[in-house]
């Protein structure tokens, strides 16, 4: 009896390990951010934007942390500090959620963050057209 139970106790726990390495992984993930205003996410001013500069913002200069902390250095939702939150981080890889989420969507949560989530406003730390240029670089590089 006691060594089942240990042995439940065990699975349990090696399960929970399991599911928290793979949650930024999910995929189709749950969504908890609000639709921006419709005028705006119908936005799109990625085209004169600069991806090489949104790199930058993603992987370092962003405040008051690098995006990748938490949406991953790859771009799915893996990131360090991200494995620890619940909702997780957004996975800009998962072509199914993402096919909801437009360019002026992803601007204004930049700017706004998302209320009951670990995603901050970046609008006094970013001007708009650092937003796009970072918007531009997760398009380009991690969405399917
Ligand atoms: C502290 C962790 C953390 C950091 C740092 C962070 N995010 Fe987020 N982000 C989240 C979480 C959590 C969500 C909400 C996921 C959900 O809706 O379920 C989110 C949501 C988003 C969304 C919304 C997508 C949608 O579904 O509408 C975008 C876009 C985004 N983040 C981009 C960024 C960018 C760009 C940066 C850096 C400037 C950044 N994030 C920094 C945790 C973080």
């Amino acid at each position: 009896m006691k060594k089942t139970m240990a042995i439940s106790v065990l699975t349990v726990f090696a399960l929970s390990i399991a599911s928290s390495a793979f949650a930024g992984a999910v995929c189709p993930q749950p969504r908890k951010t609000a639709s921006a205003p419709s005028n705006i996410a119908s936005q799109d001013k990625t085209g004169s934007a600069n991806a090489e500069k949104g790199k930058l913002i993603y992987t370092k200069k962003a405040k008051p942390m690098a995006c990748k902390m938490c949406h991953g250095e790859n771009g799915d939702g893996a990131g360090k500090l991200g494995k620890a939150l619940k909702p997780a981080p957004r996975n800009f890889t998962c072509a199914d959620t993402m096919k909801d989420v437009s360019p002026g969507q992803m601007f204004w949560i930049i700017k706004k963050g998302s209320k009951g989530t670990g995603m901050v406003a970046h609008g006094k730390t970013l001007k708009d057209n650092e937003i796009w240029d970072v918007v531009k670089y997760i398009r380009t590089t991690f969405v399917k």
